[in-house]
């Protein structure tokens, strides 16, 4: 995967990448854990949800009784976006058609690992999943499916618990997302 996704031009985001991330984890993983697109560390290691995203997410998996080797982690979008500024690159969001376009690798990984279930985190990896474009708030912690049929929990992004301001406001959504992963736990 990881050669055809590097040699990818079908839309122009991997140009400024400094290579694709694809996604890894056991073959028979009967967990797909689907996040938003590479960050720096990833692009510059290859490898997906190891920043401090990722801590958070080894964290909360681990409170569920779960590990990342559990799974099969990917991202909707295999490159890093970035906008530079001064020596830093910060993350810019993917297009709906960038995302669109890079879905084909996504079912591409679906179809290989064909997980029991999917744990959408956050928005951009929900739409990719279910093409449902509903916001997350009404969303979190449901269970959708993908067009062809399969499960999918959606769950918030662990980077959008980083962000969270308000201490009271983040215990609570850490809760909820721990709350999530219990629930992928006890469906798996
Ligand atoms: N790193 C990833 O690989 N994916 C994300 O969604 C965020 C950080």
């Amino acid at each position: 995967l990881k050669p055809a996704l590097d040699a990818c031009t079908r839309c122009p985001i991997g140009g400024c990448a400094s290579q694709a991330v694809a996604g890894c984890g056991p073959a028979n993983s009967a967990l797909m854990i689907v996040g938003e697109q590479p960050g720096d560390l990833e692009d510059l290691k290859g490898l997906p949800l190891i920043g401090p995203a990722g801590a958070v997410l080894d964290g909360a998996l681990q409170r569920a009784g779960l590990t990342r080797t559990d799974a099969y982690l990917t991202n909707a979008v295999k490159h890093f976006k970035f906008k530079p500024r001064g020596r830093r690159r910060i993350h810019d969001r993917a297009s709906r058609d960038e995302m669109l376009q890079c879905k084909w690798w996504l079912d591409f990984e679906r179809e290989q690992i064909k997980p029991k279930l999917h744990l959408a985190l956050g928005a951009t990896a929900a739409f990719a999943l279910t093409l449902n474009p509903a916001p997350l708030a009404d969303r979190r912690g449901t269970v959708e499916e993908t067009p062809d049929g399969a499960p999918v929990l959606i769950t918030y992004h662990p980077a959008y618990l980083l962000r969270l301001p308000d201490a009271h406001a983040k215990a609570r959504a850490e809760a909820l997302f721990e709350e999530d992963l219990a629930r992928a736990s006890s469906l798996l």
